[in-house]
């Protein structure tokens, strides 16, 4: 299964497809996660990086296709793949398709997951991340069972930089510009399904796995 998964920032795209992955034995690709790597080794690419993802802006277009061009070669992604925070924009998308053609692949299904603003912004606020296996908490709704260590590397949890209110409020901004048009885009190719985020992270995740109940057998 290959699958792209879009939402707002704090939609709950990271801890779903975290949890599809492990299930399905699929590579969980996020471009939110390569590019923070890349910025705490201070490498080229981080380096470039870090100051649009501080300000909650989208990096150029060119360095994320460039990276998901590579990553898509690499053997892993074989067995199926879920996208987390990748296309973003309509360039990415079109992209995106043209790399899939080159591999003779194409995508299965683009879910989009509807929160509303004011969920997301408590989510992302109470939001704490793992550096190292890159799970994410959350204060509130999704506790670790030690306070700031990670259920299971044991890293001490961290609160990202562009997860304080105004970054994220420039985040919401920014998707609503850049990214909503992508839903109109993967309608039109009949592969969109949307799903309501709000509930618990068991009751979106059975929404989810209804819905690719349905890709199986070729429904929308
Ligand atoms: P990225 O890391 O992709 O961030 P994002 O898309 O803004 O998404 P988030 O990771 O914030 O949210 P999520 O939907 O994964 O939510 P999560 O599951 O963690 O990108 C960061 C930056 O990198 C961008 O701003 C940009 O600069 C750059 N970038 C990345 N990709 C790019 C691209 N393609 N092009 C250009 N630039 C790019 O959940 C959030 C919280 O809610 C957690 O605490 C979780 O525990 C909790 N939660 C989850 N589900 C529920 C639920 N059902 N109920 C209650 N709480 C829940």
């Amino acid at each position: 299964m290959r699958l792209i998964f879009l939402g707002p920032p704090g939609a709950g795209k990271g801890t779903q497809a975290q949890r599809l992955a492990e299930r399905y034995s699929l590579v969980k690709i996020s471009t939110g996660d390569i590019l923070r790597d890349a910025v705490s080794r201070k490498t080229p690419l981080g380096l470039t990086a870090k100051s649009f993802m501080d300000q909650g802006s989208l990096v150029p277009d060119d360095v994320v296709i460039g990276l998901i061009r590579e990553r898509l070669k690499d053997s892993d992604c074989r067995s199926g793949y879920v996208l987390d925070g990748f296309p973003r924009t309509v360039p990415q998308a079109e992209a995106l398709s043209k790399i899939l053609e080159e591999q003779k692949t194409t995508i299965d299904r683009a879910i989009s997951f509807e929160v509303p603003e004011q969920d997301l912004i408590r989510r992302l606020t109470g939001r704490r991340s793992c550096p190292a296996c890159k799970r994410a908490y959350h204060l509130d709704f999704q506790p670790p069972q030690q306070p700031d260590r990670c259920d299971v590397c044991g890293e001490r949890l961290i609160q990202r930089k562009d997860d304080r209110e105004e970054t994220v409020k420039n985040r919401l901004r920014v998707y609503a510009q850049e990214t909503t048009p992508l839903l109109k885009y993967y309608d039109e190719q009949k592969i969109l399904s949307k799903i309501d985020g709000r509930g618990s992270i068991d009751s979106v995740m059975n929404h989810l796995l209804e819905v690719l109940k349905g890709v199986n057998k070729g429904q929308k």
